[in-house]
Order: C-alpha cells, then structure tokens, then sequence
C-alpha cells in the first residue's frame, strides 16, 4: 500500500519534472499594473508579454522607473495584476488565494529584493534560514544549512552578527544566502549586485547561475550593472511598462542547465573556493 502509494507519487513527480524543459518557468500575457487613482495614477505595467523559460537565467534590464520592480513582484504574487495572467511553474497564479498562494511562494519562489530586508532582531544565520523555518524544519538543521549557504556566499564568518552589524554587501550575500537555501525552482532577484563590487558581483551571479539554473528551474534577475550581463542566456528590454525587445545571448557561461550535480555539492565547493580566495 504504501510503496504504491509513494511509486505513483514518485511517477507523478518524474513524469510532471520530465514536461517541463523547454517550456517555460514564467509566463506573462497582457500583465498591467496601475497604481492609484485620477490625478496621482501611475500606470507602471502597459501590456507585458513574457516568458521565462526553465533552464535558463532571464535578465530583465532597463531604465530606472520602467517597471521592473513591479513586473518581478506580480510574477512573484507579491502583487496583483490590474489585468492580464501569469503563470508560474504551470500553475495560473490567479486562481491562488490566500494561505495557497503564501504556500506556493514559500515553497517554490526565492526572493532577493533590492532593499534586503533582513529582520533586524536575527543573526544573518537565523535570517538565512527563515524559508526553511516557514517550511517546518527545525531550528538546529535549518541554521545548520543556512550557515552552509552563508559559507558558500563568503560571509559565513559572519553567522552570528545581525544585520546592523553587517556592511551593505554582506547584508546583500545574506539575503541571496536566505533566497537560495530552500532551493526554489523560480528565482527572482532584484538588482542582486548594486551593492557589490565588479568580482564580488561576479561571484555572486555564478553561485545563483550554479545553484538557480537547472533543467526544472529559472532564474530572473533585474540588473542596471553591464558586467553581468555575461550570465544571462536572455535579455528583456523593458521601457515605459512594457517589453520592447528580447535577446538570446549564445555565451552566457557557465552552462550548468544539464549538469547533474546536485545543488548541494555545487554549494560546497563554492564554499571551498571562496574560502580559498579569502584566505
Ligand atoms: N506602490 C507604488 N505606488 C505608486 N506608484 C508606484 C508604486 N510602486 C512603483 N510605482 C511607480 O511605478 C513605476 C514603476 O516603478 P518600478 O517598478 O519600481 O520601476 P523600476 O524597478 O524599473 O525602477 C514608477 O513610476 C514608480 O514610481
Ligand atoms: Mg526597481
């Protein structure tokens, strides 16, 4: 009984993850967005046509003020469309409400937002490892893997320290750390190099291109900073709420879309490395 039971849970899962390359993580159709009403309106998405496919890293870039934020907060159901649909990871978001979308997000969706908002009264392992905590891990295994993460973004010296006692950057890996320890299928990031400098930067985008790129997996992420956007497969162009121009970019390195490795073990030589340069 129960070894049916866990084989035709298991054969959903295979055959549901085998669907999935190709596809895409992210889909948007006619997505607006007003804010506010008569006179102070603000009119930040105009009709946006998307798609995020899986194994990919999407770089959505353009100027300030275009609505780049607002797009990655409808597509993380942090906000709702005015009109038009999103879908993530097959499931329309539109027909979760309530507990069921916080649900969905909390398993599927790591967030890095442009301001990081750490909780000020935890240590950066303790905000690491809120996505895990919300899941139901316990707090000795969930700080225990946060700190792995935290290792593998160089502030692992910094387990205990709260968030006023970090710099910018460090607050910065932390909140990346809290994004990806869960492992999330959809990544969405918001400008998650503004406050590092040109190698820590690039060492930042290949630990979320590593760890976020996978055949069942996409990452998006909004940059203004030239010097990554050698890691995105796509560029999104984005101007005045809506998207003006798509490219494929054919040198995105590293390509881990088919490496089977384990995020686990790519973590850990992260890790391994970084601490090597530190030293
Ligand atoms: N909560 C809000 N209330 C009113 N206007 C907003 C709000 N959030 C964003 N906007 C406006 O929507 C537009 C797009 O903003 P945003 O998505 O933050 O742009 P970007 O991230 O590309 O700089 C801007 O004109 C901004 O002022
Ligand atoms: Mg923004």
């Amino acid at each position: 009984m129960l070894q049916s039971y866990l084989q035709k849970e298991f054969l959903t899962e295979s055959v549901a993850r085998r669907q999935t390359p190709g596809a895409s993580a992210v889909i948007c159709r006619s997505v607006t967005k007003v804010f506010g009403e008569g006179e102070t309106q603000v009119q930040a998405l105009r009709g946006v046509d998307l798609e995020a496919p899986y194994g990919e890293m999407s770089l959505l870039v353009g100027p300030s003020g275009c609505g780049k934020t607002t797009l990655l907060s409808v597509m993380a159901g942090i906000l709702e469309p005015t009109s038009g649909s999103v879908t993530v990871l097959g499931q329309a978001l539109d027909q979760l409400r309530g507990q069921a979308l916080v649900r969905f997000r909390g398993q599927n969706i790591g967030f890095i937002f442009q301001q990081y908002n750490l909780l000020p009264a935890l240590t950066a392992a303790e905000n690491a490892a809120i996505p895990l905590l919300i899941q139901g891990w316990s707090r000795r295994k969930a700080v225990a893997k946060a700190k792995e993460l935290l290792d593998a973004v160089g502030v692992g010296a910094r387990a205990h320290a709260l968030p006023s006692q970090l710099s910018g950057g460090q607050q910065q890996r932390v909140a990346i750390a809290r994004a990806l320890v869960h492992e999330p299928r959809l990544l969405i990031c918001d400008e998650p190099t503004s406050a590092l400098d040109g190698d820590t930067g690039h060492v930042i985008m290949d630990i979320i291109r590593r760890v976020g790129v996978g055949p069942d997996r996409a990452v998006i992420v909004v940059t203004h900073d030239s010097r990554v956007f050698e890691f995105g497969d796509r560029i999104i162009h984005m101007n005045d709420g809506r998207v003006v121009k798509t490219e494929s970019n054919g040198s995105a390195g590293p390509r881990v879309s088919v490496n089977p490795s384990p995020a686990q073990e790519i973590l850990t030589e992260q890790a391994r490395q970084t601490r090597g340069r530190s030293q």
